[in-house]
């Protein structure tokens, strides 16, 4: 009982702070943390993840143009996607990506590098996502 209130208090106060709550729906695969003793700037990584597909910031929800790879990047901070299923274009939605990043993110350690494969997103298939340092 207290394990599972405070998981619902800890999922709340992440909520609050990351604004909407989207259902929790992105399957991550195949996580590689790839660098294990490194962790990137929040903020940094927080602008550089709306850097995608020229720019997902403000009301724009979803990845535009249907490129067939995009960067996102800030600072030092790169986010990068191919589709798995090659000739595919990325179509990734706002909420899909920002909830695949929490879910590698919860796996290697907050800010910390990795590889994963974010399930949809794509024309066809599935998205290859990499974040860490340029
Ligand atoms: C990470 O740090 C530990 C402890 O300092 C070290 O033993 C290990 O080799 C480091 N790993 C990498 C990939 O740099
Ligand atoms: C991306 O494209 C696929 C295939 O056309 C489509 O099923 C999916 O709904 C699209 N995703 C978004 C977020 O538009």
């Amino acid at each position: 009982m207290r394990v599972a209130s405070f998981l619902t208090a800890v999922a709340f106060a992440a909520g609050a702070l990351a604004g909407p709550i989207y259902s929790r729906t992105t399957q991550v695969t195949d996580v590689k943390c790839t660098d294990p003793n490194t962790t990137l700037d929040s903020h940094t990584s927080n602008v550089a993840l709306l850097q995608i597909c020229g720019g997902i910031a403000g009301s724009i929800q979803k990845c535009q143009g249907n490129p067939t790879t995009t960067t996102g990047e800030s600072g030092n901070v790169r986010f990068s996607i191919t589709p798995v299923v090659q000739g595919a274009t990325i179509n990734v939605s706002k909420g899909r990506w920002e909830q695949g990043i929490k879910a590698a993110f919860a796996v290697c350690g907050q800010n910390k590098p990795f590889e994963a494969t974010f399930d949809k997103g794509a024309s066809t298939g599935d998205i290859r996502v990499t974040y860490g340092p340029k």
